[in-house]
């Protein structure tokens, strides 16, 4: 992965989190199969095919984790550091997936974990988004700028951050944002940036993407690439995501 921040427009992102899904045998067929076309193309795979992984997708795909500790080390069972995902070959990680956040991570643990992801130079990919109650209480932006502004000084550590646009009730639900309210949401992530960073920072959408709706969002100039969760478990249907981007 091009580590630099410049935009990327002209050459999509395209993310998968296969979350707690596949096996070894699944994997290899999925690097077999898989095609990014011309998009810059990632995965983040569960912790224990890391290194296959990275081993298997060579240039095809870049390798990342869901989540790393908070921790750097020590007495922390269960727990996976940063340094460990990229002795791994990891390249970046997820930190504030709302599958996470909605399993205890707050605001102050998600800024943890983006400090301890640019201490081993993973990047960074903050995932922020609205539950359909904030949405309906009209408190998009409100949540927005708290998500971002906690994890703001340490984001500005990282040489290359990212940032997903996750709107909670689209993960999973098959219910995907529209392409308007996709612009509308991402505009005002971009906007908050803005407010607080000098550099370009590309902001993926994510929630329900699949191959079929994936050229409406990469037809909206605000959004850089996609962060795709279902859809990315199935190499053909990742490799025409990545082709519709
Ligand atoms: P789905 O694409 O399955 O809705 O998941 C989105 C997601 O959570 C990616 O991180």
């Amino acid at each position: 992965m091009n580590a630099s921040n410049q935009n990327t427009k002209g050459r999509p992102l395209c993310f998968g989190n296969w979350k707690c899904n596949g096996s070894i045998a699944a994997l290899r067929q999925w690097a077999a199969d898989f095609d990014p076309g011309g998009a810059q193309a990632a995965v983040c795979v569960p912790y224990p095919y890391l290194s296959l992984a990275v081993q298997l997708l060579d240039k095809k795909a870049a390798v990342g984790c869901q989540d790393i500790s908070l921790h750097a080390g020590g007495a922390h069972t269960g727990e996976v550091s940063a340094a460990m995902a990229a002795d791994c070959g990891a390249q970046f990680t997820l930190v504030g997936h709302s599958e996470c956040r909605q399993a205890g991570q707050d605001d102050k643990a998600v800024a943890g974990r983006i400090a301890q992801a640019v201490g081993e130079a993973l990047i960074p990919v903050l995932c922020v988004g609205e539950t359909l109650e904030q949405r309906e209480a009209g408190k998009l932006e409100e949540v927005l700028a708290d998500q971002l502004g906690a994890a703001a000084a340490e984001l500005r550590q990282s040489r290359s951050p990212i940032v997903a646009y996750e709107p909670v009730w689209a993960i999973g639900t098959g219910r995907a944002a529209s392409a308007d309210d996709a612009q509308k949401a991402v505009g005002l992530v971009k906007g908050i940036l803005k407010r607080t960073f000098v550099d370009y920072i590309p902001v993926l959408y994510g929630g329900s993407v699949k191959a079929a709706n994936a050229a409406e969002y990469m037809a909206v100039d605000e959004i850089d690439g996609l962060l795709v969760g279902g859809a990315s478990l199935k190499a053909d249907e990742f490799s025409a995501i990545c082709a519709a981007s």
